[in-house]
């Protein structure tokens, strides 16, 4: 270990130290109001989110699964229907899938960008197919032109999981306003978090949003009368309190995002590693700064001996996990999303990480090839 701290992967603690006493006055102010749970702090909040995501709606919940599966059964998505979404996400996408009722179908991914190939979708659509779900992963909006375009001529809803690109933007619009509706986790590691699950839905579409009220509250228009299918998923006032002051803060901790993400591909640009593509007409949040080798695991290794955490997103591909498992579909189903998981590797990336730690992260990595040769 060199004689500098340990380099985590997320540090909460400087982000709430850098906000100078706002998260701490949100929830007093909450606490202060005597209103905890979908009150004026939450209808506060999903007006400023939607607003900023370009959408004419938002609907709190509890978190970014529940966002995905609230949206689905606002689509009209349920039982019998298939939706099909990447099997490199995180298992959340799939998980609320199967909540809403309906069957993951798994599609495989472009190489470069490692999001959904769009060459491959129509292949994979049914006439059970009622949904596609892109994943705008690690940051960088999925290829929505083309997505859209195949849904369009069959008639499918196109819900976008947002959950790692916040403020992303593709073609010039932000993600979550381009398919029927966008979802939203805001996990305290995400580029917009709360201090604990919250979560939310953005649409244009007004009635979609309607249904999606009703559905986060046992299907309720009014209290106690349920009029449809409904769950528990509300979104705190406390967290909706916290997120309203970190909002105008999210496009200058997105820039910060790229500058150190700049800083990390100059430092390596002469390293044997895949760091991540660019892209044309697109605006990349960098949740995540995701390099590729085929010595992951033993360089992974030498960081953590050095105090540098990372992490891999995601080491099982969901297909080949127990519990999404598909006759037919086992290994080599699925190959360049298998082919990722096993060289894909997560550095540190988060605003208030100094570039001075950014170059030390790119130091270890140096000697680790150097003592590979
Ligand atoms: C791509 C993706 N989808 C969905 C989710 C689910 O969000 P949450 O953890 O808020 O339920 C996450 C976050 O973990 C995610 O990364």
């Amino acid at each position: 270990m060199s004689g500098r701290n340990s380099i985590h992967f997320f540090d909460y603690l400087r982000q709430r130290e850098s906000l100078g006493g706002r998260i701490d006055g949100a929830i007093a102010r909450v606490l202060g109001s005597g209103h905890l749970i979908l009150d004026r702090e939450v209808e506060r909040f999903e007006g400023e989110f939607a607003a900023y995501c370009g959408c004419g709606s938002g609907v709190g919940v509890n978190s970014g699964t529940d966002a995905i599966q609230v949206a689905l059964g606002a689509a009209g998505v349920g039982r019998g229907d298939e939706v099909v979404t990447v099997p490199n996400t995180s298992v959340a996408t799939a998980s609320a899938i199967r909540s809403a009722g309906a069957t993951p179908v798994f599609t495989d991914v472009l190489e470069d960008s490692m999001l959904m190939d769009p060459s491959l979708l129509a292949g994979k659509l049914t006439p059970q197919t009622k949904a596609i779900i892109p994943v705008h992963l690690y940051g960088r909006p999925a290829e929505m032109d083309a997505i859209m375009a195949v849904a369009a001529e069959r008639g499918i809803t196109v819900i976008e999981d947002c959950a790692q690109a916040h403020g992303a933007e593709y073609r010039g619009r932000k993600v979550g306003s381009i398919g029927r509706a966008g979802c939203f986790s805001f996990y305290p590691t995400k580029n917009l978090g709360a201090c604990g699950d919250a979560g939310m839905v953005v649409t244009n579409d007004g009635a979609l949003a309607a249904r999606a009220r009703m559905i986060r509250t046992y299907g309720w228009r009014r209290k106690d009368f349920s009029e449809g299918p409904g769950i528990n998923s509300r979104l705190d006032e406390i967290q909706a309190a916290i997120l309203s002051e970190k909002l105008p803060f999210l496009d200058g901790w997105n820039g910060r995002r790229r500058e150190l993400a700049e800083r990390y591909a100059r430092n390596l640009s002469d390293q044997p590693l895949v760091l991540p593509a660019a892209g044309e007409g697109i605006r990349h949040a960098f949740h995540l700064f995701v390099v590729r080798t085929p010595v992951r695991d033993a360089l992974a290794a030498h960081l953590a001996g050095r105090g540098i955490t990372t992490l891999i997103h995601y080491p099982v591909p969901i297909h080949l996990q127990p519990a999404f498992a598909r006759p037919g579909e086992g290994a080599g189903s699925h190959p360049v999303a298998e082919k990722i998981q096993q060289d894909i590797l997560s550095l540190p990336l988060y605003p208030e990480l100094t570039g001075d730690e950014v170059d030390a992260v790119c130091s270890e990595i140096r000697e680790f090839f150097r003592s590979q040769r």
